[in-house]
């Protein structure tokens, strides 16, 4: 369905930048919330990032009306990540959400649930939900998500997840029903901010850039853990394969807001294109630092028992903290969204908010 705003520049649109047609967003311009939330009680627990619902259990806005379901993921895109509190909701009915959410977004008909490159056939909550557990960790199984293992820095760990396939995640929560007296909380921080932290200049130099995502220490996981990786479709016809690999604008758009986010990460991205090696690590460890090292950027989430996160992984980072000794665990699911396109048209959070 092309869109005037969004369109791919294979139908001739020069003011887009990235975005392979097959995996187009259905999303033909910004979406616009009801406020059919509001009823609920809820706080922005930052000015930039995060939202807290309570009293509201996410199972009836599924039974809901599918007004609920629209107005969750634009609250989603525009806050970065919402919080439930005390939920019911089991793995299966997560996944169902997941599906609901991404679809009212407007992903692409090919786009489904991730299944991500390290999950066992046959796991024990089938192959789109993948079990968070510290306990398994310890022993050296389950999915590694402890992407700071090897450092000494906690910060180590930011990540938007699976950005190492060609249609990376739109959407993603976690449900921790497993955790420590204290410790082992979530931090997440807000693309949108970042950009808008960039002067002009660099706003537009980035724009004209790519980068490369790679998760090639998955095979190495792969090879240690003794499973063979998910080669098979990994929830887009275009995520297959041993590749790992996958190259994005490095500013992106969030198709729900419309609004212009970075797009690069410390977990996957290893190469700004299109420049030397050496220009390519000084940019990464800017944006990244921009990213770990402003507080007022981020939101740090204290888990409760069966708390509920969802957030938008076009436009947002987070980063566990592993601080704790007793055992933690939950569920967690990850759908697919679009291929990353730039739309130059498009707008800052700042400016589409006149701040
Ligand atoms: C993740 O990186 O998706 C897991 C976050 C967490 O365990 O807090």
């Amino acid at each position: 369905m092309p869109s005037a705003q969004f369109e791919d520049s294979t139908s001739g649109d020069t003011n887009i930048f990235g975005g392979n047609a097959k995996a187009r967003t259905r999303c033909t311009q910004p979406m616009v919330n009801s406020g059919s939330l509001n009823r609920f009680e809820h706080q922005d627990l930052t000015p930039v990032i995060g939202t807290e619902f309570k009293g509201v259990q996410v199972n009836d806005l599924l039974n809901g009306d599918e007004q609920f379901i629209k107005d969750l993921a634009v609250t989603i895109s525009e806050r970065g990540v919402v919080f439930f509190r005390d939920q019911v909701v089991t793995p299966q009915q997560m996944q169902t959400l997941c599906e609901r959410i991404t679809a009212a977004a407007g992903s692409p008909e090919s786009s489904g649930l991730h299944v991500h490159p390290l999950t066992e056939a046959g796991s024990e909550l089938g192959d789109q939900i993948s079990v968070i557990s510290s306990e398994k960790q310890k022993k050296g199984g389950g999915l590694t998500h402890q992407l700071s293992d090897v450092s000494r820095f906690a910060s180590a760990g930011w990540h938007a997840d699976i950005t190492f396939e060609p249609v990376p995640s739109d959407y993603a929560m976690l449900k921790i029903h497993t955790l420590p007296a204290t410790g082992g909380d979530t931090l997440w921080a807000s693309g949108y901010e970042i950009y808008d932290r960039l002067s002009p200049s660099m706003q537009k130099f980035l724009e004209g850039l790519t980068a490369t995502h790679d998760a090639k220490f998955f095979l190495e996981e792969a090879a240690r853990l003794g499973n063979p990786l998910r080669e098979d479709i990994r929830g887009s016809p275009l995520n297959q394969g041993p590749g790992l690999q996958a190259v994005h604008p490095v500013i992106r758009t969030n198709p729900v807001t419309g609004w212009k986010s970075v797009f690069v990460n410390k977990g996957f991205t290893k190469r700004i294109n299109g420049v030397t090696k050496d220009e390519s690590d000084l940019l990464l460890n800017y944006l990244i630092n921009l990213v770990t090292q402003n507080h007022d950027a981020q939101v740090r989430f204290k888990w409760n028992k069966n708390d509920l996160a969802i957030w938008d992984n076009r436009s947002n980072w987070h980063c566990a903290t592993y601080d704790y000794e007793a055992a933690r665990a939950g569920d967690r699911v990850c759908s697919l969204g679009e291929a990353p396109f730039l739309s130059l048209t498009s707008k800052s959070r700042k400016e589409a908010l006149g701040l």
